[in-house]
């Protein structure tokens, strides 16, 4: 499968600021690529070199076969593009501002009406459509820079933050969203809530100073955590010391960690030795002992840990 997307060492310098450093990624069609760093990694000033709104300083990227640097106008056809702090004309009405992007974009008459319908539908914009947009409060204002990102429903998707400042509602309904027009798009999404790359993406490429330092699928990332494997009980009371002395007398077991909880809670954290399994004895050793166990569970890995461990 040839790639929708595909940067090539691209690099963006400002002045002394590494800001992008040999970027290469490719992106297929059917896959939402989340892209993750700290603050000031370089995930924006790669996705506006991506949209065409910086200049790479070296490298390059082509999308759909095109090169961003050469065919301007032919990659901005097929991006949709929610930038961060998404531009929006205040003055405008929902509803007139999303009929000047169709004007922009070339979509006239019953199209640009049916794009606009089909829009406000997927973004829950409806009862809003006319408002003033500098009205709206900031979550229905991102809901607006998506809406604008999809009027020409694009192959690709790139959007920088797209969840940031929804309610948890807005936030499940955006990710419904997503995972809906994923099988059918190219998307690229940047975020720093963990929980939304497991939740939509398919592969996470981690970005640091300008760098890639990662670039796998969110279950492999979680499988590099610490915490891969090991099993965790909750208590509502401490128990007596037997509990974690028999705890760290299974076989297998490399080191046992009590985390107390607000009130008299307790979780043990049981972590294997490589390679080891530990959930049956654990399940095993808890219902011999008849212990008193609120919570048990396999940890699959933790993508927060992984993230500080690689970025940190
Ligand atoms: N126009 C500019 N002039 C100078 N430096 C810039 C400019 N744009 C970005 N930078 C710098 O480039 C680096 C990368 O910024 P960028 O906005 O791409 O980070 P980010 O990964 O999107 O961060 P965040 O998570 O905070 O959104 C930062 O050090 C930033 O200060
Ligand atoms: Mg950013």
């Amino acid at each position: 499968m040839t790639a929708m997307i595909e940067a090539k060492n691209l690099s963006r310098h400002f002045g002394p600021i590494k800001a992008v450093e040999n970027v290469s990624f490719s992106v297929n069609k059917g896959e939402v690529l989340g892209f993750l760093g700290p603050n000031g990694a370089g995930k924006s000033t790669t996705m506006k070199m991506l949209t065409c709104f910086l200049a790479p300083t070296s490298g390059t990227a082509l999308v759909c076969g095109h090169d961003v640097r050469e065919d301007a106008r032919e990659v901005r056809r097929r991006i949709g593009y929610l930038p961060e702090n998404a531009p929006l004309y205040g003055e405008m009405e929902v509803g007139q501002f999303l009929r000047f992007v169709c004007d922009v974009r070339g979509i006239s008459g019953k199209d640009a009406s049916s794009a606009i319908d089909r829009v406000l539908g997927l973004c829950s914009l409806s009862d809003v459509v006319k408002q003033r947009i500098e009205t709206l409060s900031k979550g229905f204002k991102r809901r607006v820079g998506l809406a604008q990102a999809l009027v020409h429903d694009p192959d690709i998707l790139i959007l920088d933050e797209p969840t940031d400042g929804l309610d948890p509602n807005q936030k499940h309904d955006v990710r419904t969203l997503i995972n809906g027009m994923a099988q059918e798009k190219c998307i690229i999404l940047s975020t720093h809530i963990l929980e939304e790359v497991d939740a939509v993406c398919t592969r996470a490429v981690i970005v640091a100073n300008g760098k890639v330092v990662a670039d796998a699928s969110p279950n492999e990332l979680k499988r590099r955590s610490s915490s891969h494997g090991a099993v965790t009980l909750s208590f509502e009371e401490v128990p007596d010391s037997s509990v974690s002395a028999a705890l760290n007398g299974l076989a297998g077991v490399r080191e046992v960690r009590e985390e107390k909880l607000a009130g008299s809670r307790v979780v043990y954290t049981v972590l294997p030795q490589e390679g080891k399994e530990l959930l049956s004895l654990v399940v095993k050793e808890a219902e011999s002992k008849g212990w008193q166990v609120t919570d048990l569970r396999l940890e699959l890995g933790q993508l927060d840990e992984v993230f500080r461990e690689i970025t940190s």
